[in-house]
């Protein structure tokens, strides 16, 4: 039995729907009543949790064998998942998979501070574990920038030049369910990236092909960007961090491509390209 959380969010949803696909025992934990409710409602196992509620984690780990933990942005993210990994102890849940994020161990970021302590947790705490470290996700293209080039044209960033190896998320999820369903990767930490790495002016050339129309990256000054977050209505917390995300890697550190997709699914990650064309109608 493998425990997904974040049962609703962009990795874990792509997740459950990989392992239902092909048949695996998954209970989904969600924060909602209401998710529980349509899953249970579909003939799925679910349950509700939240991570910053220890006293609702001990049931919904009751017979499970692995945990994939995805970790919601914030504050608390970090106080949330050694609640999980605590409960997992606790319970004697064999094995944890955690996502976590991009060079995670060198904490150039806030978001891998967040992370960190969690992975120095797991590997501390006796239980088998794997971490998955993914770059930046191309679905940030559809959750955070769609509307914008789908009425502007444009999508804006803080300044970066340098390029990126985006994955797609779809990768992520078929790396993960690969992992929770075989044997081989206690201990092992897995950086994911697609199979090439773009600029923002890159990607936006891309959409600008696919589309048929042309769309452009403007890149912001930070405080610009910070105020453009904020109106869209991003927390304070998150806008920041995203701004330092932007600071470290506006010279470069994440442009690494690896094979690890390929190795261990045996496909091709998924281009940009193949991206853009799959979300069309997000973008248009
Ligand atoms: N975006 C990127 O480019 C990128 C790259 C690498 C790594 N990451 C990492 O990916 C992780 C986020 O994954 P994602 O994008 O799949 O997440 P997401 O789409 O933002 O979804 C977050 C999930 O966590 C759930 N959640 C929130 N608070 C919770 C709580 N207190 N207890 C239990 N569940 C809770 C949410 O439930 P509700 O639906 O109820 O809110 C939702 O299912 C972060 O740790 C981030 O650092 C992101």
């Amino acid at each position: 039995m493998i425990l997904v959380t974040g049962g609703s969010g962009t990795v874990g949803s792509a997740l459950l729907e990989t392992l239902c696909a092909d048949g695996h025992r998954v209970r989904a934990a969600y924060r909602a009543q209401r998710d529980v409710d349509r899953a249970v409602g579909a003939g799925r196992d679910a349950v509700r949790i939240d991570l910053g509620e220890p006293a609702t984690l001990p049931s919904a780990l009751q017979g499970v064998e692995t945990v994939f933990l995805v970790g919601a942005m914030g504050p608390d993210q970090t106080r949330q998942e050694l609640n999980l990994i605590e409960a997992a102890a606790v319970a004697g849940v064999p094995r944890v998979v955690k996502l976590s994020v991009w060079r995670a161990d060198e904490e150039l970021t806030p978001i891998a501070a967040l992370h960190r302590p969690a992975e120095l947790a797991l590997q501390a705490s006796g239980l088998g574990y794997t971490f998955l470290r993914p770059n930046f996700y191309m679905q940030n293209f559809t959750r955070q920038f769609a509307a914008s080039i789908r009425t502007t044209g444009r999508f804006a960033q803080p300044r970066a030049h340098a390029p990126i190896s985006f994955v797609d998320v779809r990768d992520i999820a078929r790396v993960a369910a690969h992992v929770l369903t075989t044997d081989g990767h206690d201990g092992r930490v897995y950086a994911l990236t697609g199979p090439e790495a773009l600029t923002y002016d890159d990607a936006a050339e891309v959409l600008s092909r696919l589309l048929d129309r042309p769309v452009r990256f403007v890149g912001l000054s930070d405080s610009d960007a910070r105020a453009a977050m904020l109106e869209r209505g991003l927390p304070e917390y998150y806008a920041d961090a995203l701004i330092e995300v932007s600071r470290a890697y506006r010279n470069g550190g994440a442009e690494t491509v690896t094979t690890t997709v390929r190795d261990l699914t045996g496909r091709e990650p998924t281009s940009f390209e193949q991206f853009v064309r799959d979300h069309r109608a997000a973008f248009t």
